[in-house]
């Protein structure tokens, strides 16, 4: 059975929900007192295209902070999709993706790297700052997905992680294996950041097609 690694990395300001949307993709678990993130993790899940060959995620988590902006690139140079989360309370979250994000990854992670937007938090929506018909737009611009997600009620979070493996692959129809387990292969240390393996080796993006 063919299988191929495929690595995802989200970024966004601190307390958009990252961790949290990762945490309900992998165990369906939600946390309402999660700790902040302060290194890269990555957990693995596999989903399997129509053909039956199977895509494996390789999903970095990353640290909102400012502090570690700078650490946070070197997680995004080579991935093959790349998901830019904001929390739709928190206009200022939607804005650093216009400001700060996007141009990052363009800057600096491959020049066909999938993107998305996650409008993370949509249980909150009576207290929605972002106009989301603008942030769709703004998508469009980006030739990125945009997927309205709650990390708390798991809404939009597999259709998310789906529509990356769909555009990826070439695949219409994407079914999530539900057997993998986490790998974390760097851990966290209060206010340190223990990268325990970067120099792992991740396929550059390929072609569209695999499926
Ligand atoms: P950093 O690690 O600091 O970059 O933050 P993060 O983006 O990983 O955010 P995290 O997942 O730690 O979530 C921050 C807070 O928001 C936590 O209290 C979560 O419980 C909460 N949260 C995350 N997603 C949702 C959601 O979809 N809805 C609601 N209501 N709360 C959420
Ligand atoms: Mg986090």
């Amino acid at each position: 059975m063919s299988v191929e690694s495929f690595k995802v990395v989200l970024v966004g300001e601190s307390g958009v929900g990252k961790t949290s949307i990762i945490t309900q993709f992998i165990d369906q678990t939600f946390q309402e007192d999660i700790q902040s993130t302060t290194g890269g993790t990555f957990s693995t899940k596999s989903v399997v295209c129509d053909g039956g060959k199977i895509l494996k995620f390789e999903i970095w988590d990353t640290a909102g902070q400012e502090k570690y902006r700078s650490l946070t690139t070197m997680f995004y140079k080579d991935a093959n999709a790349a998901v830019m989360v904001y929390d739709v309370t928190r206009k200022d979250s939607y804005d650093e993706i216009k400001n700060y994000w996007a141009n990052q990854i363009k800057d600096n992670a491959p020049e066909n790297i999938i993107l998305a937007i996650a409008a993370n938090k949509s249980d909150l929506i009576e207290h929605e700052t972002v106009d989301e018909g603008e942030a769709r737009n703004y998508a469009k611009e980006l030739n990125a997905i945009f997927v309205t997600t709650s990390a708390k009620s798991s809404e939009g979070i597999n259709s998310l992680f789906e529509e990356i493996a769909k555009k990826y692959s070439g695949a219409t129809n994407i079914t999530i294996k539900e057997e993998d387990g986490d790998e974390p292969q760097a851990q966290e240390q209060k206010n340190t950041v223990k990268i325990e393996n970067p120099g792992k080796e991740v396929k550059k993006p390929k072609k569209k097609g695999f499926c």
